[in-house]
């Protein structure tokens, strides 16, 4: 974004709010809304490292509480009635929720360590432009719309992605959720009960889900695919399946100095051997294949290392390439664990299939973008994950994607130009106009 905006430099209470607003109400109270640049520039020091410049709002934590609060104001602001559903999600409702086939458009505000300040907000504050925009248009809607901030979208903290949409959907166990615990040791639970909210309402929310006749979010690209076809925004055809998987591999603490190396079972040679494996398979399959977290006990300079943990993050374009992906990398670490007396234990973290997102509304954005003569609608698919995946299985679900000419993401290097935001801010314009004022 350029310093227009001052974005992308390389410095980016629970409970239904009051009775439905109508458009009209609406309008008079978002006269004075901040515009999509404001916004921008009020979210850009909110869990912003000076050090890193990337961008620390981890769910349930205290950057993550300054964007929600932000996130509250906006909608209030623009005299949306605001809610906190049972998971933390926060929702802002311009019409009748309870009348049902609503057009919801959002994203999240959390990140990964040190991301970049557009992977989420770019949604969540276009979602909010993008109705300030709709009432400069006088648009009247026939049907209920929301802007959505769903919570805890990167997983940084608890090792799960999209726990907010996951529990709506129900695709998360109350129990599971109730079983997660960050670095520290707090769980989510707690974590939750210190930010405010009740642990115990979380889970499966089908009379929320039941209200959505359409989920649309726009995303900065996390890639150089529109960059390269010279489009500013695409729509999304699929997300590739993807999972995390956790490799303990146990040895034996010992001292650096004394232990000849024939004695030693040192773990930190079977997982360095396993990172290269990841790397050899997915060249091979064409996939993807990250070791990006590793915890090691008891991580000292002059200790053999007892044990160390590492987190694989692996996708792919199809379920079969990516299961062998995953069996190869396995099987490899099984081999190198067994060759210096290490234990090996395996565990799937996560998993998400693939997802291809709705055709009909897919071609009915293509259809309504198609209309502005000067916008091209390249159709992409992505390896990353979003909400929008999670929610796809239940309600229609389509993405749009803002250009990202670094293609860089989950780094302070993410990012977008204001022309290209503001041009992502028209076509969701559009696409909520097509779809709620018809
Ligand atoms: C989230 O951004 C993911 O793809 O892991
Ligand atoms: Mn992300
Ligand atoms: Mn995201």
């Amino acid at each position: 974004m350029s310093s227009a905006t001052g974005a992308g430099d390389g410095d980016g209470s629970a409970g239904a709010g009051g009775s439905a607003p109508t458009a009209a109400s609406v309008a008079n109270r978002l006269g004075n809304a901040p515009s999509f640049a404001e916004m921008w520039r009020e979210l850009l020091p909110l869990g912003r490292d000076s050090r890193s410049g990337g961008y620390r709002r981890f769910a349930w934590g205290g950057a993550d509480a300054e964007c929600r609060e932000w996130f509250r104001e906006q909608v209030e602001g623009r005299g949306l009635a605001y809610e906190v559903d049972r998971n933390g999600n926060q929702w802002g409702w311009l019409g009748d929720p309870e009348a049902g086939d609503a057009v919801v458009t959002g994203s999240h505000l959390d990140s990964v360590p040190d991301g970049g300040a557009f992977d989420g907000p770019l949604g969540v504050v276009s979602a909010l432009a993008a109705l300030d925009e709709l009432r400069d248009r006088g648009a009247r809607f026939g049907r209920p719309l929301a802007v959505v901030n769903f919570g805890d979208e990167e997983g940084a903290r608890f090792g799960l992605a999209c726990v907010g949409s996951r529990l709506t959907a129900g695709q998360l166990g109350v129990e599971d959720a109730h079983r997660l615990t960050d670095a520290d040791g707090v769980s989510l639970p707690r974590a939750m009960e210190a930010a405010g909210y009740d642990p115990d309402a979380i889970g499966a929310d089908p009379e929320r889900l039941a209200r959505i006749g359409a989920f649309v979010e726009l995303h900065v690209e996390q890639g150089r695919a529109l960059d390269l076809s010279g489009d500013a925004v695409g729509i999304a055809s699929a997300i590739w399946p993807h999972g995390r998987w956790r490799f303990d591999f146990r040895g034996e603490a010992n001292h650096a100095g004394t232990t000849r190396l024939a004695d030693r079972h040192d773990p930190m040679l079977s997982y360095a051997e396993t990172v290269l494996a990841a790397r050899r398979e997915a060249e091979l399959a064409g996939a993807v294949a990250t070791f990006g977290k590793i915890a090691v006990e008891p991580n000292g300079v002059n200790a053999v290392p007892s044990l160390v943990r590492g987190w694989l993050d692996s996708r792919a374009a199809d379920q079969a390439t990516l299961d062998t992906v995953v069996t190869g990398i396995e099987r490899a670490a099984r081999e190198y664990a067994a060759a210096h007396g290490i234990d090996l234990d395996v565990v799937r973290e996560s998993f998400t299939p693939v997802v291809e997102f709705d055709h009909a509304l897919r071609d009915e954005l293509g259809r309504i973008l198609g209309r502005d003569t000067d916008l091209t609608v390249p159709v992409l698919g992505t390896g990353a994950g979003h909400d929008a995946g999670i929610l796809s299985g239940r309600v229609p679900t389509a993405m749009l994607f803002v250009r990202n000419p670094t293609g860089v993401s989950h780094s302070p290097a993410e990012s977008a130009g204001e022309d290209d935001c503001l041009a992502g801010v028209r076509a969701l314009a559009d696409v909520l106009e097509g779809l709620a004022c018809r």
